[in-house]
């Protein structure tokens, strides 16, 4: 009898912040083979793979003789800003899992950190094209390019494709690193939930909007203005990667979730 393949995942940024909280969740509770994406930082990304694989042989080391091989996890460096690369990237995926594409996680983003209320500091043309590729663009290249992978897991297990993208809660409420990013921000979303329509019903999509993370990203706002973000906080805390990355879980376990944002910003935009 063949052992049942394990479910494979892509993981857009994936090697720090919350692009590898989601990856562990994938490869360390749902058991998925995972590619990791990652740009510039290559023994970052060697680091979190041998992390993946030290961490599930640890937990499986009584498993010899199971029916199911152990997943895989392996990084793959390409820069999502750019379409070719992106293909590439999918391309390069499906060929080492045989043909598989189960879950897309399409986390990349960019910013430069500006004064939202300060308009002058909001008409930067660089900042609005660098936004546009990286937060609106490269997610529909993306999801273009997984496309007949994640139909053909339909085809195999109805419900089970899926594509999951993080915008931010300043697509939702103008707040945040810049006007450019919080406009096309709000454009992600709207992709998201145009993509849900249109690839019904074979892929479901959706998307997570995080408030402020204390990954190497949130971290690079200024002190003060992290403090504040605290106090303006409903919960008095920030909302964390292991939370939204639970929020993912629910999005990749669901056979019937589609075109939905989720929202977890510690009660900021309530
Ligand atoms: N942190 C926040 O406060 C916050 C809030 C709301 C939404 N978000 C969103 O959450 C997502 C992830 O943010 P994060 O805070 O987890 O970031 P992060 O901690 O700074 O992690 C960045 C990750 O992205 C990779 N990366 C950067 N540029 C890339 C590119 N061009 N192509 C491929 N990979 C690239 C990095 O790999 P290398 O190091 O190898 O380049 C690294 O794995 C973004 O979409 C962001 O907009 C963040
Ligand atoms: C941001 O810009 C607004 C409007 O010009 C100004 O009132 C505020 O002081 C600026 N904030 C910082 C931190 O520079």
């Amino acid at each position: 009898m063949a052992a049942p393949a394990r479910k494979v995942a892509l993981v857009t940024a994936g090697s720090a912040g919350l692009g590898a909280a989601i990856a562990r969740v994938l490869a360390l509770e749902l058991g998925m083979s995972v590619t990791i994406n990652y740009h510039s930082n290559a023994n970052r990304a060697a680091a979190l793979v041998k992390e993946l694989q030290d961490t599930w042989a640890a937990r499986h080391a009584t498993d010899a003789g199971a029916q199911v091989a152990p997943p895989v996890f392996h990084a793959i460096r390409a820069d999502i800003c750019k379409r070719s690369e992106i293909i590439r990237l999918v391309e390069e995926t499906t060929a080492a899992s045989g043909g598989r594409l189960d879950t897309v996680i399409s986390n990349v983003g960019w910013t430069k950190m500006r004064n939202f209320s300060d308009l002058d500091d909001g008409v930067d043309e660089d900042d609005w094209d660098r936004c546009f590729d990286s937060n609106v663009k490269a997610h529909l290249w993306l999801f273009h390019a997984s496309k007949k992978w994640l139909e053909e897991s339909n085809a195999g297990e109805e419900g089970s494709a899926v594509f999951v993208s993080t915008a931010s809660i300043a697509g939702c409420k103008p707040s945040g690193s810049s006007l450019p990013y919080a406009v096309t921000k709000a454009a992600q979303i709207h992709l998201i939930k145009s993509l849900a329509v249109i690839s019904a019903p074979s892929i479901r999509v959706n998307c997570v909007s995080p408030g402020i993370l204390l990954t190497d990203w949130g971290l690079s706002f200024p002190a003060a203005r992290l403090e504040a973000a605290k106090e303006a906080n409903k919960l008095k805390r920030f909302a964390t990667v292991e939370d939204v990355a639970q929020q993912v879980r629910t999005f990749v376990v669901s056979k019937t979730i589609t075109g939905q944002n989720a929202i977890i910003d510690a009660g900021f935009s309530l």
